[in-house]
């Protein structure tokens, strides 16, 4: 085992150091250090990781010890009865809680099913040129590599006021105790065996002064085999399914799909114990799926799900075999991808064996700014009564979509993301105005855009008195280069949220948090809530609910805006 050793203190600025291979971690204590692996040639690297809060809020409501916080937070609602002369009788309520944050940041290892595709190639990248502060140069002169797009780690949270009552705001990352994307050990699979230099230049995403400075260490990077079912993606991948397990003698095969299950589970415990991992998280990133059908007795529970799989049913996606793999070995599972892989028999499952899981599809550009447009206009009183969304995009994601089956799951995730908006004005959408808003998505093909989608809008609105209002949207969206930074806060916030338990005061044991982290939210278009409660879509909701969330777990209350010191007398 050859270390190519660095020391670096936490402190020192990460220096540009050249690496061969996937970078490793192994832990020490509270000191993690970078080693080297066959076949990845890597570097050391020690870095202290003992938490000192830099926002000390002065309370009692939130004690540090050395290895937690433990916060008293009093959650206040109200239960509302409609009545049926229309008027609303309103009991307001409270619940004490105790919450606890672990705050030792553990080893994380990522492992993404899709690692060599754009969004797998763009996440390593990122990670690799920010760890080692990567310069580059694009027509505009030199870039230093960032984490813009990022909420963790580029945007910032209001604390309170200063002494001329100005809004103080301080890093989302600094309030708690957060793994540093930096840190993450990357790993993963693909059923496309380039490694990934190669996948990195054909993804066409980055600029060339940076591929240039990152295929050595790309290149070391060959994705693990993964399993392809040919059923559930678009036809046209085919040829890029060269790298999977379950192709024998050149015959692709669909049964033994507990196989690859068991498979699965052995490639997690593996990449954890190679590199003296805490945690994985499982993230998918792969393909587009056809929706798997609900069958009664099929995928319906967690104990019909677990029977099919072994009877090689066929409407168990690739993703379920790695969603249940995930989950029997109690790593967390992401979807970003709109398939409907949370099939219940997997929500039961990752119930009944306490473990997260969250999703789907990321929202990263058009749909984004739908969940923040449509809810502004709802909100302002107006009236919209048809969203028209095209967009056309030249990336392999694009060519999958091009299929009507994998287009037709995406159309779904994308479709439901005003639903929420329409149900919560009852002026404006009711039974006899109407409780839709005629919404019509359209995806195209255009190999020559690449990874730069085109996405444009239009938004036509009722005003008052029979007025009208039509706002036109045309959005570049960088696909990959907005969907990485969803990526890294998705991952960053699973592990974050994974360390939070809590406790009614009346209770005796701290418990953790229901299975589905709905507080995920924010970054996927479609989110997966618990059974029997309507996803929120409004992306300022969304944010607000993580924000006030750290908030009452520093023992702060939660934000409003009140700003009495302006505003009385
Ligand atoms: N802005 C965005 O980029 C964005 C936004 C929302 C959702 N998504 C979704 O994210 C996913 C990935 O997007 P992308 O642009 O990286 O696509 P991509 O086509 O470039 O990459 C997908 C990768 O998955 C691999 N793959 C397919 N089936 C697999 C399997 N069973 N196991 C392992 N690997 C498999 C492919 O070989 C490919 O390398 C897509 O489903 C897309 O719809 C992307």
């Amino acid at each position: 085992m050859a270390n190519h050793s660095v020391r670096i203190s936490a402190n020192t600025p990460r220096c540009a150091v050249q690496l061969q291979g996937q970078l490793q971690l192994m832990s020490g204590g509270s000191r993690y250090k970078y080693a080297c692996f066959p076949p990845y040639a890597t570097i050391e690297f020690i870095m202290t990781v003992q938490f000192v809060p830099k926002v000390k809020v002065q309370t009692d409501k939130a004690k540090f010890s050395e290895s937690e916080l433990v916060t008293n937070y009093v959650y206040k609602n109200a239960i509302v009865d409609k009545q049926a002369d229309g008027s609303f009788a309103v009991k307001p309520f409270e619940e004490p809680y105790h919450f606890k944050v672990d705050l030792k940041v553990p080893k994380v290892g990522v492992m993404l099913v899709g690692l060599g595709g754009n969004n797998g190639t763009t996440f390593v990248a990122s990670i690799l040129a920010n760890r080692n502060q990567l310069q580059f140069h694009t027509k505009e002169g030199l870039k230093t590599a960032n984490y813009y797009g990022s909420v963790t780690q580029s945007s910032t949270i209001k604390l309170g006021i200063d002494s001329k009552g100005q809004d103080v705001y301080a890093p989302f990352n600094s309030l708690l105790p957060m793994v540093n994307p930096n840190d993450f050990v990357v790993g993963g699979w693909d059923i496309n065996g380039d490694n990934l230099a190669v996948a990195m230049q054909k993804a066409q995403v980055l600029e060339y002064d940076l591929q240039e400075k990152l295929k050595e260490q790309m290149k070391e990077i060959v994705p693990l085999k993964s399993i392809y079912y040919p059923d559930f993606i678009a036809a046209n991948q085919d040829e890029r399914a060269n790298n999977c397990f379950n192709r024998v003698n050149g015959e692709i095969h669909t049964t033994g799909k507990w196989s690859h299950v068991e498979q699965i589970r052995k490639d997690i415990r593996d990449f954890k114990a190679a590199n003296k991992l805490d945690k994985v998280i499982v993230l998918w990133t792969a393909n587009t799926e056809r929706y798997a059908d609900v069958v009664s007795g099929v995928n319906d529970t967690a104990e019909n799900l677990l029977e099919s799989i072994k009877k090689d049913h066929e409407e168990i996606a690739p993703s379920t075999v790695f969603a249940v793999a995930s989950i029997l070995e109690h790593v967390p599972y992401i979807n970003g991808s709109p398939q409907n892989t949370f099939v219940p028999g997997v929500i039961e499952l990752a119930e009944n064996n306490c473990t997260y899981i969250g999703g789907d599809d990321f929202k990263s550009g058009q749909t984004k700014l739908k969940s923040v447009l449509a809810q502004f206009l709802v909100d302002a009183g107006i009236r919209p009564v048809s969203i028209a969304s095209y967009n056309h995009l030249g990336n392999n994601d694009g060519y999958n979509l091009s299929s009507p089956r994998q287009f037709r799951s995406k159309e779904i995730s994308k479709a439901s993301v005003v639903d929420d908006v329409i149900a919560s004005n009852e002026i404006l959408y009711n039974d006899k105005l109407g409780r839709k808003i005629d919404h019509c998505i359209v995806i195209k093909y255009l190999n020559a855009v690449g990874d730069s989608k085109v996405a444009m809008d239009e938004y036509y609105s009722e005003l008052m008195l029979g007025g009208h209002n039509r706002i036109s949207i045309h959005n570049v969206c960088e696909d990959s280069l907005l969907a990485t930074p969803l990526i890294i806060d998705l991952l960053v916030m699973t592990e974050f949220l994974s360390r939070v338990t809590y406790k009614k005061v009346s209770d005796n044991k701290y418990a953790d948090m229901y299975s589905v982290l709905s507080f995920l939210s924010y970054w996927l278009k479609a989110p997966l809530t618990r059974p029997g409660y309507q996803a929120i879509n409004g992306l300022n909701k969304q944010r607000q609910g993580l924000d006030n969330f750290l908030r009452i777990l520093i023992g702060l209350e939660p934000l409003d805006e009140l700003r009495f010191e302006e505003r009385l007398v």
